[in-house]
């Protein structure tokens, strides 16, 4: 698929149309950031119901980790589709213990891990806090402000990405208490990133373990080791080990939300491998199985302790997800996260360059292909540019290149871990020229 070729400026006539149908009968909730219409896609490549190709540097949310319809996770589902499509958790089936004992390989955790199976990242997420709260018998936890973990009643309660993302839904569940991630890109005037997770770190424990909750009812501190939604902010490295130190300390357990930032995006299976700390949770949905929905809570034997009948659901562990993930996870270990590696430093090589043209670039940050590009109307105030992202998001989609939001002026890359380095340079070619046409609008 040569990408991108644009037909018909977008949204074309057929797009048009089904954007105008889904504004009749689809919930009104969903934030749609451009007028593509998916028809097809293949590797980094999609086309939308008009025939333009669009480069992806989205993948869904950074779930069509395998590129879309891989032919190796194609085959693979439809093989246990012909075979069933559905068995509930009373029973057992071989695919599930197959990708229980896969995650157990590849699960940055100490001991044996054990996998519960749902289907979304809110619900590994939910499956996390009861865990968390049943394992210690502490009702409490500590969460971050920016951070993503879904919109369930339980992990949105964590959530505190965006302000419309919980207005209306209150009150949140009780025993929550949100503190600043270190973000050294807006560390206080003159602070150094160290300086900057001392910060954060010391909050939590003068703060909000002092004032506000007595440590030995924390059940729990659950961070994302780069921040996806909140802007892909990467936290200093003694910002986890702080938390890591303060959770072993006061008995709590360190979850870890790979949701976005898991499964070789970064280069390494799991972001928090970066870090060099072994967290006592760690949560995975998204491209675990490259776009079919999954989720995934694990723990070790010795964490996981709750009783026959305390968690469960119908759907967990579906044998056709279960499958695409096992293709997903041979085909991340079998070179996709080395790609992510070596692609995205040479992306985020190129894109800092860009840097060098267009004054609006304030940071670029990532690993892997988890890249973020945070725009500002001034490097030293470093106001945010909260519209002229948005402008860039259209440019960029009107150019041929899907890119997201993120954060409150940022925009991410999250491409497939497919993309080659001609799609990346292409990538940077279609910014660059959109990066020009908002800075002249
Ligand atoms: C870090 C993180 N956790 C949890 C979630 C929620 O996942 P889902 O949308 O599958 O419920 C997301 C979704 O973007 C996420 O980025």
């Amino acid at each position: 698929m040569a990408v991108p070729h644009i037909k018909t400026p977008p949204p074309g006539p057929r797009a048009r149309l089904i954007v105008d149908r889904d504004r009749q009968t689809v919930s009104s909730s969903y934030p749609r950031c451009a007028p593509f219409v998916m028809a097809r896609g293949e590797g980094a490549g999609v086309e939308d119901v008009d025939g333009n190709v669009y480069l992806d540097c989205c993948a869904g949310i950074a779930t069509a980790s395998t590129g879309h319809s891989h032919p190796d996770v194609v085959r693979a589902i439809v093989e246990q589709a012909q075979r069933f499509l559905h068995i509930s958790t009373d029973y057992y089936h071989e695919g599930q213990v197959a990708l229980g004992e896969a995650i157990a390989e590849i699960a940055p955790i100490e001991g044996r891990a054990r996998t519960f199976f749902s289907n979304s990242g809110t619900e590994a997420v939910e499956a996390a806090i009861k865990l968390a709260r049943y394992h210690t018998k502490r009702p409490n936890i500590i969460a971050f402000l920016g951070s993503f973990h879904g919109r369930t009643l339980g992990s949105l309660s964590l959530t505190s990405s965006k302000s419309v993302q919980r207005r209306g839904f209150g009150p949140m569940a009780p025993g929550v208490f949100h503190a600043p991630y270190a973000n050294p890109y807006r560390a206080a005037a003159g602070a150094s990133a160290d300086e900057c997770a001392e910060q954060c770190l010391a909050y939590i424990e003068q703060q909000i373990l002092v004032h506000l909750v007595s440590p030995d009812e924390v059940a729990a501190i659950v961070v994302e080791p780069i921040q996806g939604e909140g802007g892909y902010v990467i936290p200093p490295r003694a910002f986890i080990h702080g938390l890591a130190q303060i959770t072993k300390k006061h008995g709590m357990l360190l979850v870890v939300d790979e949701v976005q930032s898991g499964m070789g995006r970064t280069g390494k299976m799991f972001a928090i491998e970066h870090f060099g700390v072994k967290p006592d949770i760690v949560v995975m949905a998204k491209a675990i199985a490259s776009g079919l929905p999954m989720g995934l809570t694990v723990a070790s034997d010795a964490v996981m302790d709750w009783p026959v009948g305390a968690h469960s659901n119908t759907f967990g562990g579906n044998p056709v997800a279960c499958a695409a993930a096992l293709a997903t996870i041979k085909l991340v270990r079998g070179g996709l996260m080395a790609n992510a590696a070596d692609v995205g430093e040479f992306l985020l090589g190129k894109l800092r360059d860009l840097a060098g043209h267009h004054e609006i670039i304030g940071e670029v940050r990532g690993k892997g292909l988890m890249i973020g590009i945070e725009l500002v109307r001034d490097r030293k105030t470093k106001e945010r540019a909260a519209i002229e992202r948005d402008a860039l998001v259209m440019a960029a989609f009107r150019r041929g290149l899907l890119v997201l939001a993120a954060g409150q002026n940022s925009v991410r890359l999250s491409p497939p871990l497919v993309l080659t380095k001609d799609q990346a340079q292409i990538a940077v070619r279609l910014l660059d020229e959109s990066l020009a046409e908002i800075a002249i609008s």
